[in-house]
């Protein structure tokens, strides 16, 4: 399906929050448990600090994408699609887009997936993304493209 990115604005904090919710809360809660002035919190400091983009359909908001440069990676930190966007290519869509922005700067993208969401981590791996460590309850995952010189 197509999509387009869009760097968000502050009226987008809303719909990502309640994004954020509706797509993370199963995964959240069964990992640490829910706090909601915590995920509260943290989505504001996270929408803050990162690179926020809206996935847009036919000029529909329909998901969201968080990406952080980091000294050797690009790294997503969130990627999430209202459900009934979902599976339709556009998250394999969006890493692609990340891949390409690591690549101009020969970086890797780097991510973190945790086990009670082992789809997202099938997709990664699908995608040629390496597990590179474990720190519970934290997968650690990276995509080296081809030609990147790393270490
Ligand atoms: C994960 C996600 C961004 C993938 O984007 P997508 O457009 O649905 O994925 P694609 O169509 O490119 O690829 C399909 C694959 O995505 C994964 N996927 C699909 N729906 C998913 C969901 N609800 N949760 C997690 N992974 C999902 C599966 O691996 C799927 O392959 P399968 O159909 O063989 O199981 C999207 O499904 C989503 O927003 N999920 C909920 C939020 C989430 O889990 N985000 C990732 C946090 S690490």
């Amino acid at each position: 399906m197509e999509f387009n990115l869009r760097p968000a604005s502050e009226q987008d904090r809303g719909f990502l929050y309640a994004l954020h919710c509706q797509t993370m809360r199963d995964v959240i809660e069964n990992t640490w448990g829910w706090d909601e002035a915590w995920q509260r919190r943290d989505f504001d400091r996270r929408f803050r600090e990162y690179l926020t983009s809206i996935i847009e359909c036919d000029g529909r908001a329909v998901g969201g994408l968080l990406l952080e440069w980091k000294p050797d990676s690009l790294y997503i930190h969130e990627l999430q699609l209202l459900p009934e966007y979902q599976s339709q290519g556009i998250g394999t869509g969006g890493i692609g887009k990340a891949i390409e922005q690591a690549a101009a700067r020969r970086l890797p993208v780097t991510l973190s997936v945790v086990p009670a969401n082992p789809r997202a981590q099938h997709l990664y791996e699908r995608l040629g993304f390496k597990v590179t460590a474990i720190e519970p309850p934290f997968i650690r995952m990276r995509y080296r493209g081809d030609g990147l010189k790393l270490e």
